[in-house]
């Protein structure tokens, strides 16, 4: 057996896998979220390293499995959340996280101080979420705080570091730092003296599948496992998403709805440019990197949708009849701004729509439309890779939108790609276990495992009179964001 770690934001979820590929326990920890100022988002790592702890050893207990038969364990993290510690290895002060959006100021500065080096070097655009803005923020607002520090890990590099003893960062958290040079796959020396950043600031780098160490005695007794359980790497939440659901080679792309939404495509070398339209980060397999588009209210929407409209109802009430509905919700077009937008409009202030109101509509035209909207939103990221040449056919769907039938249908159409469901998905926290499994030597590599861990059950194909009606509404949903700006 190994287990996947999977340290999200709002908790952490253990999986238990056997070499078959089956998740045989599970045991999850929340931990609190910190928003002491608006646009502030904190975590105290310490609640990760309790949380992990308990998670782990419910886990083992509850799986009736020897210890001496859990082999090894890897990660999956949060990404971009800032940890600075001192030299005791002791966090100086709270975790700012990926949500967190205090740094403007911040990244205007990186984007002037850097110029065409951001692009050409870190292949992302300075967002408030990454890491260095974050840094430069300690380091003008808490001075005291920040002498301290004498260097800084990624969320799940602190929870490794408490349990195999030993610091490293792995490339595909450390894209997202703003500080890596991608391409390179080592810290950048331009970016770090631009900001006077010592090399012994960043963490040693290694493969999401590296070994870094055994637990230590003490933690594997209080967990009920033993010390020579093997810890792994592991890698950004993403890229450990991508891996779960076998995104491991050219021509594979994923879908990912949840609270966020996220369309991430597999990228065989650094060489597509997309001009910081969307992400570029390394991923979790060895020299293979992905590109990644947001929609930052994906999930959300229809979440925000149902607690308005329909509080108390489930989702399958919400959307019980929308299934009769013909796609374009008979006029109804939904932008789903509502909290602002990454991808490709990298704009916190815009707030979504909803245009085309009838007086015959009725709420399930209202949900149909909002789940368009999601579909339209992340249909602009895979249109962008498009536009850079790639081939995109197969699209693996993972979260919250590939629980519903005709939400799936609706990718198909919508992508105009085929588009595949997993059985018993499980998303990143696989991926890390898989990241175990082929670090222990399971499979000669990520790829064998794939072919055993991620099990295809029902591909959608797009319907042509569908998909054709769709292109004709996503041409107007692309107008909608320039002519509604000013309302903001
Ligand atoms: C990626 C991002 C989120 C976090 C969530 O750029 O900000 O997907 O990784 O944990």
């Amino acid at each position: 057996y190994v287990i996947g770690v999977d340290l999200g934001t709002s908790a952490v979820k253990t999986l238990l896998v056997s070499q078959a590929g089956e998740v045989t326990a599970e045991a999850t920890k929340e931990y609190p979220l910190y928003h002491e100022r608006s646009g502030w988002s904190e975590q105290d790592p310490e609640d990760w390293v309790a949380g992990t702890l308990e998670a782990l050893k419910e886990l083992v207990a509850k799986s009736g499995v020897s210890a001496e038969d859990i082999e090894g364990l890897s990660f999956s993290g949060q990404m971009h959340g800032l940890v600075l510690l001192d030299p005791a290895g002791k966090p100086v002060r709270r975790a700012i996280l990926w949500n967190d959006t205090r740094t403007t100021e911040q990244c205007r500065r990186i984007e002037r101080t850097l110029g065409e080096k951001l692009l050409s070097v870190t292949r992302n655009p300075a967002l408030e979420g990454f890491t260095l803005p974050k840094i430069l923020w300690v380091r003008e607002h808490e001075p005291e705080a920040f002498a301290k520090a004498s260097r800084f890990v990624l969320p799940k590099d602190y929870v490794r570091y408490r349990l195999d003893g030993a610091i490293h960062m792995d490339l595909s958290d450390a894209a997202g730092t703003l500080m890596l040079d991608v391409a390179g796959k080592s810290w950048s020396q331009d970016v770090l003296s631009a900001f006077e950043l010592a090399p012994e600031f960043c963490p040693p780098l290694v493969e999401a599948s590296a070994q870094t160490g055994t637990l230590l005695p003490e933690v594997a007794s209080a967990v009920g496992l033993t010390a020579s359980t093997k810890v792994f790497a592991g890698g950004a939440d993403n890229a450990c998403g991508a891996i779960g659901s076998g995104i491991l080679k050219p021509g594979l792309t994923l879908c990912s709805i949840g609270t966020s939404g996220v369309v991430l495509t597999y990228e065989p070398d650094a060489s597509a440019d997309y001009k910081g339209k969307v992400h570029f980060f390394n991923h979790g397999k060895a020299n293979s990197f992905y590109a990644m588009g947001v929609t930052l209210a994906a999930g959300y929407s229809l979440s925000w949708f149902r607690g308005t409209f329909a509080k108390g109802e489930s989702f399958e009430a919400l959307t019980a009849g929308i299934d009769e509905i013909k796609p374009g919700s008979n006029g109804l077009l939904f932008t789903p701004y509502i909290v602002g937008e990454r991808t490709p409009h990298p704009d916190a202030v815009i707030r979504g729509s909803f245009i085309g109101m009838d007086g015959a509509h009725t709420r399930a035209h209202f949900t149909r439309a909002v789940m368009e909207g999601i579909t339209f939103s992340l249909n602009e990221s895979v249109d962008m890779f498009r536009e850079a040449g790639k081939t995109v056919d197969t699209i693996v769907s993972i979260g919250g939108g590939a629980k519903n039938p005709v939400w799936l249908q609706m990718q198909a159409d919508i992508f105009q790609a085929e588009v595949v469901a997993l059985e018993n998905e499980q998303g990143p926290g696989l991926g890390a276990a898989m990241l175990a499994a082929a670090g222990c030597g399971w499979f000669p590599s990520l790829d064998a495992c794939a072919d055993v861990f991620v099990k295809r059950a029902k591909t959608y194909r797009p319907i042509p009179e569908n998909a054709a009606e769709y292109a004709k509404l996503f041409r107007i949903y692309q107008q909608v964001y320039g002519k509604t700006k000013e309302l903001n």
